[in-house]
């Protein structure tokens, strides 16, 4: 078995061996439900895949990439509310198996769990780990908050688009590679080199996970297909539409049918070429992480293995 794909069965098996059940039940029950669906756990297991990579004790990486994961997974919860969206990991939603208010607060507290989880690093990069930990998390409300902004705009530009999605996406990615340098005493170049891969492929990851919103199978990518068409979301291929289209702009606002706006819009991304353009794209920014990834130092078979995961994060069906 790949070394990655150990690591993130060990980050399952660690999480699952944490207590996340606490009275009141109403705040850690959403908790352990939303860890416990699963997901691909990449954050995590690139986290600990970095601190392989610059030679340090992957032991020593488990509980601040249980962090990245429970910051992770709450940010989803809350995304899901932003988003209303009805499925995650093809189960409900926090906000729709409970409520938006039960939501809220089983988030906040995944929050501050993932800080106790990343403050547990040793003391001598704490200080280190804190910042780009908190930096990350502000720059994540900040991406979120652009995706938001962008619903109602009809000038994003593909700029605007890139912007927001490292900041909503790529930067946590960015972070758990960057955290595993900083484990393993990596240099200052080689840690930043291992950031810019993990930027360069979240924003390759954001766009399929953009294109399988609109093209996926609800079934297989665990969320509901055309989401992201119904909220009028400024994604990579809505942007190319808006050029190269001239009928796109007529199915903006709340539409009574939805399954009707959602299947005229992916018409559309396939005949205006929105669906290659992205593709291309995305492949574009795959290349730049392996540009990143062979500038670094060191060499180790755990390059060619970030290189071949990176590449199924661009090709996933999930
Ligand atoms: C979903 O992330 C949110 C995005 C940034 C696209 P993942 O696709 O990594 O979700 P899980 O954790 O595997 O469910
Ligand atoms: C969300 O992007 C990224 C987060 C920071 C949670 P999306 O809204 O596209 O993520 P999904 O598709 O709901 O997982
Ligand atoms: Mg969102
Ligand atoms: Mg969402
Ligand atoms: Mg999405």
């Amino acid at each position: 078995m790949k070394k990655i794909q150990e690591y993130t069965q060990l980050i399952e098996e660690s999480l699952t061996a944490q207590n996340f059940n606490h009275q009141p039940s109403e705040l850690y029950e959403p908790i352990s439900y939303i860890l416990s669906l699963g997901g691909k756990r990449l954050r995590p297991a690139l986290c600990l895949a970095a601190t392989d990579l610059f030679g340090g004790e992957v032991k020593k990486a488990i509980k601040p990439a249980l962090a990245i994961e429970i910051f992770h997974n709450f940010s989803l919860v809350h995304d899901d509310i932003m988003d209303a969206a009805p499925l995650r990991r093809g189960m409900a939603t926090v906000h729709k198996k409970w409520d938006d208010n039960i939501a809220i607060l089983s988030g906040d507290a995944m929050l501050v769990k993932a800080y106790q989880y990343v403050a547990q690093v040793s003391p001598e990069i704490l200080p280190r780990v804190l910042e780009l930990f908190s930096q990350t998390a502000i720059e994540v409300c900040e991406g979120q908050q652009y995706d938001l902004n962008f619903e109602s705009l009809d000038d994003v530009k593909e700029e605007d688009y890139l912007k927001m999605i490292k900041l909503k996406t790529s930067v946590l990615l960015g972070c758990a590679l960057k955290l595993g340098a900083f484990i393993a005493n990596a240099s200052e170049e080689d840690a930043q080199a291992i950031y810019d891969f993990g930027l360069n492929i979240g924003i390759a990851f954001q766009i399929q996970d953009d294109i399988l919103d609109a093209f996926g199978e609800s079934d297989k990518f665990g969320k509901l297909s055309g989401g992201d068409i119904l909220n009028d979301k400024k994604t990579i291929l809505m942007i190319y539409a808006q050029s190269h289209s001239h009928e796109i702009g007529k199915w903006f606002g709340d539409k009574k049918e939805a399954e009707e706006k959602i299947e005229a819009v992916k018409k559309l991304f396939v005949e205006c070429g929105a669906k290659a353009y992205a593709e291309k794209r995305m492949h574009d920014y795959y290349d730049k992480a392996i540009i990143n990834l062979n500038s670094i130092s060191v060499k180790s078979e755990m390059q060619q293995e970030l290189a071949d995961f990176a590449k199924y994060l661009i090709l996933r069906d999930v």
